[in-house]
């Protein structure tokens, strides 16, 4: 598998604190990878980096095959090249069905005029049908959002970045505030999406990094402490004492 994000001797620093520390990073093409540490360990700031929204002092960010350096690009044009983020409270439009917000999500690199003259094609209803189901909302699809489920409407935000095609989909906290049901569904989601793309996801909760079981990266005070699967960084000592306030 060949690198699609390398985050290279990156450092951030608010007001004389240093957030982000010489962090160095990699994801593959359709990787799936869990970050965890503890709170203030910088894994916000780490996805404010690669979206564009926070600006290193020092360090390289690539993407791609060819190697583009996101430092340079707006927050806008990081999301055209391929990078979407999901931010913690979904922004839905409640009012509309899902079927619409996901019909919305597919269009929403048009220009505005065009969303006049649009017409639904056969193919688009598909491709919201295909997400829809993707997301597990296939029975859900005429409902107006706004009455879905805390966790649905996480499903159907994930499902609107999807429809935009991301090759790097970034996830922070995605179970906060779900059911257990929720949250078993949401590692389902994850995993099948991260089949076609990378995606990162930022979570507390062990047993839901656990099930996503793939490599995990462990960040403590803005660098990486420990990377590999869920039962070797556990078992290593910085981590333990990281964890344990030693
Ligand atoms: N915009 C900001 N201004 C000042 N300090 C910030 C800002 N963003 C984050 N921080 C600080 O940087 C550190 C890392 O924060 P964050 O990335 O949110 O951690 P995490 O997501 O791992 O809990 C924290 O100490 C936080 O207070
Ligand atoms: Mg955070």
């Amino acid at each position: 598998m060949s690198t699609l994000l390398e985050v290279s001797g990156v450092s951030v620093t608010f007001d004389g604190f240093r957030a982000i520390n010489n962090l160095s990073f990699q994801i593959a093409d359709a990787e799936l990878r869990a970050v965890i540490g503890p709170n203030g360990a910088g894994k916000t700031t780490f996805m404010d980096i690669v979206t564009g929204k926070t600006r290193p002092d020092e360090g390289r960010v690539l993407f791609g095959e060819k190697s583009v350096s996101l430092l340079r690009m707006s927050e806008a044009k990081i999301a055209q090249a391929g990078v979407g983020r999901k931010f913690q409270r979904p922004t839905v439009f409640e009012d509309q069905s899902v079927f619409d917000n996901l019909l919305m999500a597919l269009k929403k690199d048009r220009k505005p005029w065009s969303v006049l003259f649009y017409r639904k094609s056969k193919r688009d209803t598909e491709r919201v049908e295909e997400l829809a189901e993707q997301i597990g909302l296939t029975e859900q699809i005429h409902r107006t959002s706004g009455e879905l489920s805390h966790g649905q409407k996480q499903w159907l935000e994930i499902g609107m970045l999807l429809a935009q095609e991301p090759r790097l989909l970034l996830v922070d906290e995605p179970a906060a505030g779900m059911t257990l049901a929720e949250r078993e569904q949401t590692t389902d989601i994850l995993k099948e999406a991260a089949k076609t793309r990378a995606v990162v996801v930022v979570e507390h909760d062990m047993e839901f990094v656990r099930r996503l079981n793939c490599k995990v990266t462990v960040l403590h005070e803005g660098s990486v402490l420990a990377e590999g699967s869920l039962d070797h960084v556990t078992a290593n000592q910085d981590v333990i004492d990281v964890y344990l306030g030693r």
